[in-house]
C-alpha cells in the first residue's frame, strides 16, 4: 500500500512503536493518535507539529464509541487503521483466584478493542478506493510466555481474527495487515526489558513494519518473530523453554 497522502489513526500513539510510526508517516500524511494520558499525547504533539491526538481509554466501551464518532465527524476519509495499542498484565496461573482481573484486561486491550474498532470503521474505510488495517501482535504468538498467558492469549485471538478479516476482505478495497512484534525496547516492559533475546528499538520496529506495509506484504514479522514461528513448527517444547527461561 502507498503510504502517502492518507489520514490514519494510530491507537496508542503517544510512546513506544506508534509513536515511531507516527514520526515516520506525519511528513506525508494526516496522523491522528490517541491514548489515555493526556501528558503523553501532548508531549507527542510537542514533539511532531501536525499530528492529531485524541484522549480515550479503549477499554472503555462508551470512550470507544465516543472516539469513534468523533472521528466519522471530522475524519470521514480514514484510509488506515493502526490497531497498535497494546498492554500486558504479569499473572501467576497457579493463583488461579486472582487472575479474572488480569484476564479481563488483557482481553480488553489486546483483542475486544482492536476488533470492536476494526467492526465500527470497516464502512468507513470500505468505502475508500484503497485502505488498509494493521493490526500489531508479537512473535509470542506462536510461543506464548506464560508468565504473560492471558496478554498471549488476547493476541493469539487478535492474530486469528487477522486470518479471517483478510480472508472475508479480500474482493474488497481494504487489505489487511498484521505484524507479530518481537521483542522492542518500550516502556511496554516497564524497565524490566528480559536480556534473554536482543530487543530491536522502537525507531527500527517502526521502518520494518512500514517497509512491509509498502511491499504489500500481509504478515510482517520483523526480527526474532520469523525464528520463533519456525522454532514453534520444527521444536515446539524448545521454543518453550526458550522462551519461558
Ligand atoms: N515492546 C515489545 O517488546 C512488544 C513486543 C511484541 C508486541 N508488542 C506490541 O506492540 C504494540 C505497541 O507496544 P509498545 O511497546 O510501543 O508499548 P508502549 O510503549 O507501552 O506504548 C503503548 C501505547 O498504548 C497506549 N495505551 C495503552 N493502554 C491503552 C488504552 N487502554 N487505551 C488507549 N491507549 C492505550 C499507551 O498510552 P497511554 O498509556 O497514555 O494509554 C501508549 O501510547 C502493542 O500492541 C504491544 O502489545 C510490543
Amino acid at each position: 500500500m502507498k503510504l502517502i497522502g492518507n489520514t490514519i489513526l494510530i491507537t496508542g500513539g503517544s510512546e513506544g512503536i506508534g509513536l515511531e510510526l507516527a514520526r515516520a508517516l506525519l511528513p506525508d500524511n494526516r496522523v491522528i493518535i490517541c491514548g489515555r494520558n493526556d501528558d503523553k499525547l501532548q508531549r507527542a504533539k510537542a514533539a511532531l507539529p501536525g499530528l492529531l491526538i485524541e484522549q480515550c481509554d479503549l477499554t472503555d466501551e462508551r470512550q470507544r464509541n465516543a472516539l469513534v464518532a468523533r472521528l466519522l465527524a471530522s475524519y470521514p476519509q480514514l484510509d488506515l487503521l493502526i490497531n497498535n495499542a497494546g498492554g500486558k498484565q504479569p499473572v501467576d496461573l497457579l493463583e488461579g483466584d486472582d487472575n479474572d482481573s488480569a484476564m479481563a484486561r488483557d482481553l480488553a486491550l489486546n483483542f475486544i478493542a482492536p476488533a470492536a474498532l476494526c467492526n465500527a470503521l470497516l464502512p468507513q474505510l470500505r468505502a475508500r478506493p484503497r485502505a488498509a488495517i494493521v493490526n500489531i501482535t508479537t512473535g509470542l504468538v506462536y510461543l506464548p510466555k506464560a508468565e504473560q498467558a492471558f496478554y498471549c492469549a488476547a493476541k493469539a485471538a487478535l492474530h486469528s481474527y487477522s486470518e479471517s478479516l483478510r480472508w472475508r476482505l479480500q474482493e474488497t478495497s481494504v487489505e489487511v495487515y498484521e505484524v507479530l512484534m518481537p521483542l522492542v525496547d518500550t516502556q511496554f516492559h516497564l524497565g524490566q526489558l528480559p536480556d534473554s533475546v536482543p530487543a530491536i528499538s522502537a525507531e527500527q520496529a517502526a521502518r520494518l513494519t512500514l517497509q512491509g506495509i509498502r511491499a504489500g506484504c500481509h504478515q510482517i514479522r520483523p526480527g526474532k518473530s520469523r525464528l520463533a514461528r519456525w522454532l514453534a513448527l520444527l521444536a515446539p517444547q524448545r521454543g518453550m523453554r526458550l522462551v519461558n527461561g
